[in-house]
């Protein structure tokens, strides 16, 4: 049996927290794309963990599969599982021996294209961890894998192919002083410096037997009937083709990233749950339009501080304050349709409470015409006017006591928006976060007894 868990919006819906909760029943989680840009939070008897890398179900001792579609910082890597060792969690992390490498050039070059793009307002505000100069190399074929790191000679071979010329386009194109101004860089680009630290990271990867055929490990578990979890990181609209290019990761986050990152088959993956996780509203933490944005005016902005305060939200990795939004329904159309879900999970509901109005974007109005789905290029998106629907607000209520009595003890107006949500994206509702605690969850189906 396998669920896959896909973010249905911007990123930060509470994947975490939900992969947490269903990893329970769960004896592998694999994360399938992106890197160390992402941070899922998950908190549990009360100690916040904050997790870039290592999959969220490692907290509860489950084996964690970064797949082939991931790309790994091997420094972050190793940085959380010894933060995670020192507070008493020693988790049991794979890596997919076809996984890409971020190497510390691509930081760099990450850090570089952003302010040039910034000119003309092409910059995705992007976490600034090499995410897309390393999935650039993998397209080019020029990439380190992590299984190059286990051969020197090899590692040795690609280091002096891609280096010089990453070199060459930070000085020559760029203009970056590698020996006077930014000379903390040169060892970035330096083969050497370079091999002598990643050919030591493979000897540590091989001497912990950390590196995996991810394929055939995985399907060996599944074999012995063991039950698959794969946690998407990131969300469908920043998801490099579905997403609001090129304000966008460069990697798949939605459901057909799973096959592809991980090396099972879609068939099986299309055999197993395909759930979205929601936020009930929307949070945005890198640059680009959002026609549903708290930002219209002085009234909007302090509701925008207020909903960002009560909901925490500022970047996991970043620290970044998020942009906020009303729920973009649209959006979310094109997520189960994309994805395929065959159910969501709605955080944050909480959050909301208590609020003098409550909105969603119904639909947009684009250039007079009436559409309920995300135009194809961001431009029509910028250009689209939200038509909104107003919602009964919900009051604030004991959420412990909602999450141990379960649905039906939800406010109503909470359930009528839950049940609207529910209708536009076609499939159930199968969990409401109420709070970040583990406990704070409203379970209404879990997504492994689904068979
Ligand atoms: P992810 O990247 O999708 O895993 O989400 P993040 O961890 O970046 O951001 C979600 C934040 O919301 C974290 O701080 C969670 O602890 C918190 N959270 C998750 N679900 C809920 C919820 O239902 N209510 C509230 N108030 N917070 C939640
Ligand atoms: P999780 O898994 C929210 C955004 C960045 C930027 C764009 C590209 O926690 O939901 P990148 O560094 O990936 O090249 O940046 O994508 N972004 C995220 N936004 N949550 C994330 O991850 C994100 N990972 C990247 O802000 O706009
Ligand atoms: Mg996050």
């Amino acid at each position: 049996m396998t669920v896959t868990i896909v973010g249905s919006q911007l990123g930060d819906e509470g994947k975490g927290a939900l992969v947490d909760i269903w990893g329970g029943d769960a004896d592998v989680v694999v994360r399938y794309q992106g890197g160390d840009n992402a941070g899922h939070t998950v908190v549990h008897d009360g100690t916040e963990y904050k997790l870039s890398l290592v999959p969220s179900g490692a907290i509860r001792g489950k084996t964690g599969v970064l797949g082939n579609g991931c790309v790994v910082n091997p420094r972050t890597l190793f940085s959380e599982i010894d933060d995670l060792r020192e507070r008493g969690v020693d988790p049991d992390v794979r890596l997919a021996r076809r996984a890409h490498v971020i190497l510390p050039f691509h930081r760099v070059l990450d850090g570089i294209e952003e302010e040039v793009k910034s000119d003309s307002d092409l910059d995705a505000g992007t976490t600034g961890r090499g995410i897309g100069p390393t999935y650039e190399d993998k397209a080019g074929r020029r990439g380190v894998r992590v299984g190059d790191l286990l051969d020197p000679d090899v590692l040795r071979e690609r280091l002096e192919y891609v280096v010089p010329q990453k070199r060459t386009l930070a000085t020559e194109v760029y203009g970056l002083d590698l020996v006077d101004e930014h000379a903390e860089y040169a060892e970035a680009f330096d083969v050497e410096a370079l091999f002598e630290e990643y050919s030591e990271i493979g000897r540590r990867l091989e001497r912990e037997e950390m590196t995996v055929n991810a394929g055939e490990f995985l399907a060996e578990k599944r074999e012995n009937g063991e039950n698959l979890l794969f946690e998407g990181a990131q969300g469908t609209s920043i998801d490099i083709d579905h997403g609001i290019y090129p304000y966008v990761t460069s990697s798949n986050p939605t459901a057909g990233g799973a096959c592809v990152g991980s090396g099972v088959g879609p068939s099986v993956i299309g055999r197993g749950e395909v759930v979205g996780v929601v936020k009930a509203y929307l949070s945005r933490v890198g640059t680009g339009p959002l026609p549903t944005e708290l930002d219209g005016d002085e009234r909007e902005e302090a509701l925008a501080d207020e909903i960002r305060e009560r909901g925490g939200e500022f970047g996991t990795v970043t620290g970044r304050p998020r942009r906020i939004g009303w729920l973009d329904v649209p959006m979310l159309r094109h997520a189960a349709r994309v994805n395929g879900f065959t159910g969501i999970g709605v955080n944050h509901v909480d959050v909301l409470a208590g609020l003098d109005e409550v909105k969603v974007g119904h639909a947009y109005e684009l250039d007079g015409e009436t559409t309920e789905t995300m135009p194809t290029t961001t431009e029509e998106w910028a250009r689209c006017e939200p038509v909104y629907r107003e919602f009964e607000p919900w009051p604030e209520v004991d959420w412990n006591a909602v999450a141990e009595e379960g649905y039906d003890a939800l406010p109503e107006a909470a359930r009528e928006y839950l049940s609207y949500l529910s209708t536009e994206v076609g499939v159930p509702v199968y969990a409401v976060g109420i709070g970040p605690n583990r406990e704070q969850t409203v379970v209404r189906e879990n997504p492994f007894d689904l068979d």
